[in-house]
């Protein structure tokens, strides 16, 4: 069978404070993990930054909109404490640095692109922009629960790999798909037992079917058993193993 991609989710997320840059360097130096998902929005000055909220009340000791506040505002917060204090002094990554480090430690990145519920203007050309400038087409591939959006990027830059995420099951999916022009899906898993035979209709369309966010031992073997391409997880450890003696 084959293996999966194994993505270590928003970083080594289980284990240390979310889309902080001790969770992805954790991922590297604690795990098989062969890459990153995180998430990625726009500061009221224009940087693009790593963060799960479009607020920063859940997981940093602020308060407000990521889209209100500058990012010298968001570098000042701490991001690891609310985790657990032995993190503390954390901060913000941009997404520039999210690539330079995958880059140097060649990880492979799933980016995120919060636009749902937040609509930043521009933000898939400046995320476009950001991995062609240092020739990441191959490294990087994109999703977004905004299909809209995923549509606009791949018209925008046809060289990045797209992907539909969704968390309720669709109606008329496969005239869905061919509207969307994406290159893959990206269930939430259960919705792949809801409906099986999507994974192989996804496959007969050339698509990969990318499921997150799994993170108990039964469902890391269920999914690896539907031939899924990719799995997402807070706990890459635990999916690294369960992975490797599956398949030895
Ligand atoms: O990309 C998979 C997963 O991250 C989507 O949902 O809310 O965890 O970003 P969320
Ligand atoms: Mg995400």
């Amino acid at each position: 069978m084959k293996r999966p991609l194994l993505l270590a989710h928003r970083g080594f997320s289980g284990r240390y404070p979310e889309n902080s840059p001790l969770a992805f360097r954790m991922a590297v130096e604690q795990t098989e993990a062969d890459g990153f998902e995180s998430d990625v929005h726009i500061t009221k000055d224009g940087q693009l930054v790593i963060f799960h909220d479009a607020s920063v009340e859940r997981t940093s000791n602020g308060t407000g909109w990521i889209r209100d506040l500058t990012y010298d505002e968001l570098y000042a917060l701490d991001i690891g404490a609310w985790k657990d204090p032995a993190f503390a002094g954390e901060h913000i990554w941009t997404f520039d640095q999210l690539l330079d480090f995958c880059q140097q430690t060649g990880m492979l990145l799933n980016m995120e692109l919060k636009n749902y519920e937040v609509f930043y203007d521009g933000l898939e050309q400046r995320v476009i922009d950001a991995i062609c400038a240092r020739q990441m087409q191959d490294r990087v591939f994109v999703s977004s629960f905004n299909h809209i959006s995923m549509q606009r990027f791949k018209t925008l830059c046809p060289d990045i790999e797209t992907g539909l995420l969704y968390d309720k099951p669709l109606l008329d999916i496969e005239h869905y798909i061919a509207r969307s022009n994406a290159d893959n899906m990206h269930p939430r898993y259960v919705l792949l037992r809801y409906q099986p035979e999507l994974v192989e209709l996804y496959h007969s369309r050339g698509m990969k079917v990318n499921t997150w966010t799994v993170n108990d031992e039964p469902d890391m073997l269920d999914m690896l058993a539907r031939g899924v391409d990719c799995i997402i997880s807070n706990y890459p450890d635990l999916l690294c193993r369960v992975v490797r003696e599956a398949q030895t």
